[in-house]
């Protein structure tokens, strides 16, 4: 049994393939990934604004709907300007702890303005966090950024302790071709445009260009589900909860 889950996780799972348009060789996505965010850090809680700060409510009531409760140790892997981790950090209360992981030292520094809890540079799929110790490991709209599915399921499962669960917030794209148009419409289009006018920035508007080339591309929900069986664990599926927006993974580590 652990040589066939140790055999799935040498398999590579790119979120999507490389985007040529952004970057030459796959190798590149990932000096990309961070220049970018570095470059934007200063614009993302403003293009978060652009949407009311709806998405900050959205993301702490699914994760009280997923079980975080007060007196819980939660990992934020990728936790950017700490959207999630503020969330997550109201729900756990002062018996709690929420510590925020992110590779971008500008996103980090953006992170800092907010809260004064913990904060890790690091990339998810090579934690800088000891095993076994955390009741949820959440991930905010970063999935697509990651160079290797499993690789980062792995340290998932690796730092959650037996019983931990994982909670990651992704988008949804529809697939029927109406629902596909709209979506793109929004995401490709308006949004982009509204994030150029009220940031003047073109890397602000580039960050919502590729966020929508990102999800476009990205593998299916059932590939991500499989993804995460793979690595060990368990109830491992996906919830459609606002189409055209957002879906969110969910899966348990075996006690
Ligand atoms: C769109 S932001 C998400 C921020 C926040 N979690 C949220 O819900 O809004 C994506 C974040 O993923 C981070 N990131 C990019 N590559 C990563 C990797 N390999 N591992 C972990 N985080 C990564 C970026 O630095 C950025 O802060």
């Amino acid at each position: 049994m652990a040589n066939e889950s140790n055999q799935a996780t040498e398999k590579r799972l790119p979120p999507h393939s490389p985007l040529r348009e952004y970057y030459r060789a796959d190798e590149q996505r990932e000096e990309y990934v961070m220049e970018l965010f570095d470059r934007t850090a200063k614009y993302y809680d403003t293009v978060e604004k652009l949407f009311l700060n709806g998405g900050l409510l959205y993301r702490r009531l699914s994760m009280k709907f997923a079980g975080i409760r007060p007196g819980m140790k939660i990992l934020d892997i990728a936790t950017g300007t700490g959207a999630v981790y503020r969330g997550a950090a109201r729900l756990v209360g002062p018996s709690g702890l929420v510590v925020g992981v992110d590779p971008s030292a500008g996103m980090l520094a953006e992170s800092r303005k907010s809260h004064g809890g913990p904060l890790v540079r690091g990339f998810a799929q090579a934690l800088p966090i000891a095993s076994d110790h955390f009741d949820f490991v959440t991930m905010g709209i970063a999935l697509r950024h990651v160079p290797d599915l499993r690789a980062a399921f792995s340290e998932y499962f690796r730092v959650l302790k037996p019983g931990g669960q994982v909670w990651i917030l992704e988008s949804h794209v529809p697939k029927s071709p109406m629902a596909h148009a709209m979506t793109k419409f929004l995401w490709a289009k308006v949004i982009p445009g509204m994030t150029l006018l009220s940031t003047g920035s073109r890397d602000a508007k580039l960050l919502m260009d590729y966020y929508w080339d990102t999800i476009d591309k990205c593998v299916e929900p059932p590939e991500i589900v499989s993804a995460l069986s793979d690595v060990g664990f368990a109830d491992a599926r996906s919830n459609l909860i606002v189409p055209g927006a957002f879906l969110e993974y969910r899966a348990r580590k075996p006690s």
